[in-house]
């Protein structure tokens, strides 16, 4: 087994699988964040992701992404339905976002959680080498900082929470809140999107497990465990140079011709989730048609809504209300070849999301919770003409960055109409002053520096002092 100084586990491997035109099966790298903000890094040490390939049985062995190795970690059926599905997106996932759905929680959940984390504590033990760097990913792992602790004493082992963390009060509820606390405390460093949620965390060991506790350190009987936020970002100057592409603005210009020459297109682009605010966005997009402050033929809103999760209860039931609330929309607003709503579950490639994000005038970005929401900082990053609103929730953790948006409480009804009203007739002298002190922000707080800025904390900076040496 090779070994590698820097080891990266996250619940999905960076990689996505595609059919290639002879019909074998071919893997490359996908486009998501995390991995563009390490492959620097990654390139440069003797490094390995661990991971789910996304499938059920045994775990496939993969080649190699650019050097990076990938070490696939097996889920049966069983695991798939009780670990991802359940404890993962049906237990942490609605308790972690305000618990907007009520979470589940079952004692055979909880088991498939343990040992879906124990097989991935065991899998980075085994690639890592003496005294690695671990960097430990998101809510579906929080046992394994305190599990590879057990295993491998000489590793250096972070932990990044992607998602909110929850107030004292919501995380309470949990049955098998200690352990999840202790499995997290397994780590040198625990990252968190926002201030807030380090300090919900400082809490909770004080008042579930007796530490003593600072937002910034927690007081283990045997050492420290340090805590802070860390903001994730996007690589900016890849998306600003993606929209800047002459092939990517023509494009928007031709979508802009084919949504009929709109005075306003509005776009909002989720996952289908719950903890998007997509019904309360269509709910109040409605009423403005109906009192004919919105008028079909002067504005256009495109809504995105990609499938995720789907075999989840609670999602299937979302998909089947958004979809109702569409039809009777168009049905109601729309006429033939001018639609009040268009509605998109495909996923797109990252030239036509730009072209998109260039197209809107307001980007709608309304979740009821969201650790950060990488969406409202792409559309800033590819806003190359320094215009175009941001339209974005309070509580979205970009919210904290990005205070020049205009910021919405999407659970007040008449707040987010008159938001939106406001949003389609601002300023344009206004809007362009805003836009440039969020893209400015976002030129220095990238992808890179948060993960320098995070390893660096981790490692004391040896890691990345090693790397720079070599090169
Ligand atoms: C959120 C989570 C990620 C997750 C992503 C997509 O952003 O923080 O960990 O990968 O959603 O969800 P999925 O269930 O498809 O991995």
């Amino acid at each position: 087994m090779r070994q590698s100084s820097l080891v990266v586990v996250a619940n999905r491997l960076p990689i996505d699988d595609s059919v290639a035109p002879d019909g074998a099966c071919e893997w490359r790298r996908s486009p998501g964040g995390l991995v563009s903000a390490l492959h620097p890094l990654l390139r440069h040490t003797p490094a390995t992701w661990v991971g789910w390939a996304g499938g059920t049985g045994p775990a496939p062995a993969l080649p190699d992404v650019d050097r990076v190795r990938m070490r696939s970690v097996a889920l049966s059926a069983e695991d798939l339905r009780d670990h991802y599905e359940g404890f993962a997106n049906a237990t942490l996932w609605p308790l972690y976002h305000d618990a907007v759905e009520q979470p589940e929680y079952h004692r055979r959940w909880w088991e498939a959680y343990q040992r879906v984390n124990q097989r991935f504590a065991e899998a980075t033990a085994e690639v890592a080498d003496p005294g690695a760097v671990v960097w430990v990913q998101d809510y579906h792992l929080q046992l394994v900082p305190g599990l590879l602790r057990e295993l491998r004493p000489d590793l250096r082992i972070g932990f990044f929470l992607h998602v909110p963390f929850p107030p004292p009060e919501l995380f309470m509820q949990l049955p098998r809140r200690a352990e999840l606390l202790r499995g997290m405390l397994g780590a040198d460093l625990i990252g968190f999107q926002r201030a807030q949620a380090a300090h919900n965390f400082a809490q909770l060991a004080t008042k579930v497990l007796g530490m003593p506790a600072t937002d910034r350190e927690i007081t283990m009987p045997d050492r420290e465990v340090r805590i802070g936020a860390f903001p994730v970002a996007i690589d900016t100057a890849e998306m600003a140079a993606l929209a800047g592409r002459p092939d990517v603005a023509a494009r928007a210009a031709r979508l802009r011709h084919d949504l009929g020459d709109p005075e306003h297109v509005i776009l909002s682009v989720d996952r289908m989730d719950y903890t998007k605010g997509i019904e309360q966005r269509l709910k109040a997009y409605s009423e403005l048609l109906a009192s004919g402050h919105v008028k079909v033929r002067d504005t256009v809103l495109v809504q995105v809504a990609v499938p995720s999760r789907e075999r989840v209860g609670q999602y299937q039931i979302l998909r089947e209300r958004v979809e109702r609330e569409v039809g009777r929309i168009n049905g109601e607003f729309g006429r033939v070849g001018e639609p009040a709503i268009h509605y998109l579950t495909q996923p797109f490639d990252r030239a036509e999301v730009a072209a998109l994000y260039r197209v809107a005038d307001v980007m709608a970005v309304t979740p009821l919770r969201d650790g950060m929401n990488l969406v409202a900082k792409e559309y800033v990053a590819a806003r190359v003409d320094d215009n175009g609103v941001l339209l974005l929730s309070e509580f979205a953790g970009a919210a904290a960055e990005l205070p020049q948006a205009y910021l919405v409480n999407p659970h007040d009804l008449e707040g987010l109409k008159q938001e939106l009203l406001t949003a389609l007739h601002a300023d344009p002298a206004d809007v362009t002053a805003r836009m440039r002190a969020m893209r400015e922000h976002l030129r220095h707080n990238d992808i890179h520096a948060w993960a320098r800025s995070y390893l660096s904390a981790l490692d004391d900076g040896s890691l990345l002092n090693r790397l720079a040496a070599a090169g």
